[in-house]
Formats: structure tokens, sequence, C-alpha cells
């Protein structure tokens, strides 16, 4: 197996239906690789395709053209060999935090013994941080809790991919540098190959290996890949008292900074042809 492919994007297209006319290409010849262990954000407007395509790569989004090989393997539909975190981790609110994340478990290891299945979701609530919470049901934790919930359910499954859809979007600053600690953790002890969208350059610096930016759509693809050469585990005090730190996110909002004013060109040109 090719490690530094581990995760092949060829050629992917993404045509959603128009019920007014021709389908609407949003995603158009998008190309990335990404290396085994390797953990990779996306960043991009709202709307030019990030969820489209992390989504086609969990197999819950048919791919129109092109294709995905995650581990050798052309993808065909969802498997527990690729795990998601969406910005709402959606428990079961009759379920504790042990249970939800259980019943994933319980789907992907039926063979697994009870035992043997305890100890992956109590390791899992654990290395989020909710050893003492695990029985807890979602009303009675907070929304950063509950999303340490998601993630734990996540990794739990011991996924080969982790595809994570803004996963602290929705937490205040403080949790959300809590959570990207936790992840970091993982990802360091796990070493799993990660895909992670994120409208924070701040967070893609410090959490990627690269970040890939997503021109607009439609027809978006991948504009520019940037290497972030940090060592690690990473200390966000020292990173954050770096120039390249700073080099880096210039170079992320310079380029949203030249989509938007293309996007505004485009409109322009549009309404004067009009
Ligand atoms: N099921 C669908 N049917 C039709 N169009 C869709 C569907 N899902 C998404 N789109 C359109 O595809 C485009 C890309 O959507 P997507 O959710 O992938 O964007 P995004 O980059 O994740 O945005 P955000 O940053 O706001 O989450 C948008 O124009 C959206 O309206
Ligand atoms: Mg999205």
């Amino acid at each position: 197996m090719n490690e530094e492919k581990y995760v092949e994007i060829f050629n992917l297209v993404k045509a959603y239906p128009n019920p007014f006319g021709e389908a609407v290409k949003v995603v158009d010849g998008f190309n990335l690789n990404i290396r085994k262990g390797e953990v990779i954000s996306i960043i991009g407007h709202s709307g030019c395709g990030k969820s489209t395509v992390l989504t086609m790569l969990a197999g819950l989004n048919e791919i129109s053209d092109g294709g995905i090989v995650v581990a050798g393997r052309e993808i065909t539909g969802p498997g527990p060999d690729r795990a998601v975190v969406f910005q709402a981790p959606c428990l079961l609110p009759w379920m504790t935090a042990y249970q939800n994340v259980m019943l994933g478990v319980k789907q992907c290891y039926p063979h697994a013994e009870k035992a043997q299945r305890r100890i992956i979701v109590e390791y899992s609530l654990s290395v989020v941080g909710l050893a003492d919470s695990m029985h807890k049901y979602p009303r009675e934790l907070s929304g950063g809790m509950q999303q340490r919930v998601g993630i734990a359910r996540a990794i739990a499954l011991k996924p080969k991919v982790l595809l994570l859809d803004e996963p602290f979007g929705r937490l205040d600053s403080l949790t959300r540098m809590e959570l990207q600690d936790v992840i970091l953790g993982i990802l360091d002890r796990e070493k799993i190959t990660t895909m992670m969208i994120t409208h924070d350059p701040d967070e893609a610096v410090y959490m990627s290996d690269r970040i890939c930016m997503m021109t607009n759509g439609p027809h978006a693809h991948v504009g520019e890949i940037m290497e972030i050469d940090f060592e690690r585990p990473r200390d966000r005090e020292a990173i954050m008292e770096t120039d390249a730190f700073y080099a880096y996110r210039r170079r992320l909002l310079q380029f949203l900074d030249d989509c938007e004013a293309e996007k505004h060109a485009r409109k322009q040109k549009a309404a004067i042809s009009a």
C-alpha cells in the first residue's frame, strides 16, 4: 500500500440536481492525496463545497464522477474505516454517553466480546476527559462535553480515517482550545489519518500538517496547498511565538481575500451582462 497516497481523491466531481435546469457541478476536478497519519485541513469560503467533499469521503454523499481510494480500496459507501464528527454530535437523548458510544461499537464489532467492547468504550470516553461522566445523559452534559462524546464515538471505531467537519464550530473559544488539544493528543498517540474542515485559520495552522485551500464554488477545486512545518507534539504557546505561525496565517487570509475579490468580480460581470 502506498503510504503517500493513503487517501487518494482523484478528479472528484459533485453535481447536485437542479430543479430549474442543468445540474450544477459544485465540486469539479478536486484532486488531493493524503499521507498515512497526516492531518490535513480544508479551508474555504462558506458554501464552496468543503462538506460535500468530506461527506463523499465518508461515503454518505454519492460521487458524481472521479473517485476516492482509502488504503488501496475504492470507496462505494460508508464504512467503519471512516468515522465522522460533525459540528453537532447528535446524541440519542435517551441513552447515556457510554450507551451512545457503545451503540457504534456494537455495530462495528458485533463479534467482539462484551468485556472487550466495554474496554474500548471506557477507554475512548476517558481519553476525551469523560471518565467521571460516562453514565450521564446528554441533557446532563454541556455542549463541549457532548462534543467530547461525539469524538469518543468516532475514535472508539478505531477508524483508518477520521473526518472532522467544523467539530469545534459551536463551542466557545476556551472549550474550543481544550478540544483542539484533546484531538491533537489522540492523533499524536494513534496517528489516525485526518481530514478536518475549519473556518478558523489559527486552528488550521495549529493542528495541521498541510492545509488545503479550496477555491469558490461552483466548480470548486484545490486552489493551493500549504505545508505546516511545526514539530509534533505541538505546543500552542511556543508556536504562537514564531514568525512562521503569522506567515502561514497571513497566507491563508490572503487566499480567502483573493477568493472573495474573485467572487465579487464574477458577480459584477454577471450583473453587467444581464
Ligand atoms: N443536498 C444538496 N442539494 C443541492 N445542493 C446542495 C446540497 N448540499 C449542498 N448543496 C450546495 O452545494 C454547495 C456546497 O455546499 P457545502 O455544504 O459542501 O459547502 P461548505 O463549504 O461546507 O459550506 P459551509 O462552510 O457553510 O459549511 C452549496 O452551494 C450548497 O447550497
Ligand atoms: Mg460545511
